[in-house]
């Protein structure tokens, strides 16, 4: 489903900024629902797609989800709020979900007949995943490491695979997700405010989440106050992080 009267990419960027007060003005579920499905549309490590959206329309909810964010203005004053949470735990479920698009995507032939693009994309999601992503108490993502660190001396090799990197990898996604969903709310005149500054414990008791979930970012939304942005946008000049080589 397309929304109406969008902007253009570029425009929705730079009419995007970081709100901390919000208009009382209420925001429309089903548009902030929309634009939570655009984030899903994000590029995603593997596909693997580690990541949860909680949409936040509740007041008994919001209330103590912004006591939790230190009642920074950007929560306390947030119409609605989402939370993106990181799973890299549920990466099993994930990779079962990719195996069984290819086998159905490939017409659910035997193995014997598959290609060899094929054969290599199911090889990936059944052998190459569980390789990286399998871990016990984080040393065998440690030996892992050492390893493929002592094979890169003689060829070119993936290195992160320690249960810290699989943490950034899953953040990673989850970052673009929020991107996604910030550009999305933008286009329709929509404002947010992606905040860390949060108690990360309290809020997964609040949603309920298990200890093995990451809380990645809550994003406020809502329609900004002529005083929600604190001030000009401040960047440090381009020509000090573009390196053309
Ligand atoms: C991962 C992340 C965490 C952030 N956490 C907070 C936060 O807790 N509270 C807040 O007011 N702003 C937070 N911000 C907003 C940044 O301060 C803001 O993006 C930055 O100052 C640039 O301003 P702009 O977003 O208006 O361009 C966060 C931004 C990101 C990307």
């Amino acid at each position: 489903m397309a929304l109406n009267t969008e902007k253009k990419v570029s425009e929705a960027i730079n009419y995007r900024r970081s709100v901390r007060n919000f208009k009382v003005d209420p925001i429309d579920v089903e548009k902030v629902k929309e634009c939570i499905h655009l984030a899903t549309l994000a590029a995603t490590s593997s596909n693997m797609q580690l990541w949860e959206f909680y949409h936040i329309v509740s007041p008994e909810i919001l209330a103590p989800l912004a006591k939790a964010s230190f009642d920074q203005g950007a929560a306390k004053t947030a119409q609605q709020m989402v939370v993106i949470v990181a799973r890299k735990d549920l990466w099993r479920k994930r990779m079962q979900s990719n195996i069984a698009f290819l086998k159905w995507q490939y017409g659910n032939k035997p193995e014997a007949d598959y290609s060899k693009r094929e054969k290599f994309a199911m090889n990936y999601y059944k052998k190459i995943i569980p390789s990286i992503y399998s871990d016990f108490l984080g040393i065998l993502g440690m030996i892992k490491f050492i390893a493929f660190q002592i094979i890169g001396i003689f060829r070119p090799i993936y290195r992160q695979a320690r249960q810290s990197d699989m943490r950034i990898v899953a953040h990673k996604s989850a970052g673009l997700a929020a991107q996604n969903f910030m550009i999305s709310m933008s286009a329709i005149n929509y404002d947010t405010c992606p905040m860390e500054g949060f108690d990360s414990l309290r809020v997964k008791k609040i949603l309920n989440l298990p200890s093995s979930s990451e809380i990645n970012m809550i994003i406020g939304c809502g329609i900004r106050e002529e005083n929600g942005v604190y001030g000009a946008r401040f960047r440090v000049p381009f020509e000090e992080v573009y390196y053309k080589i």
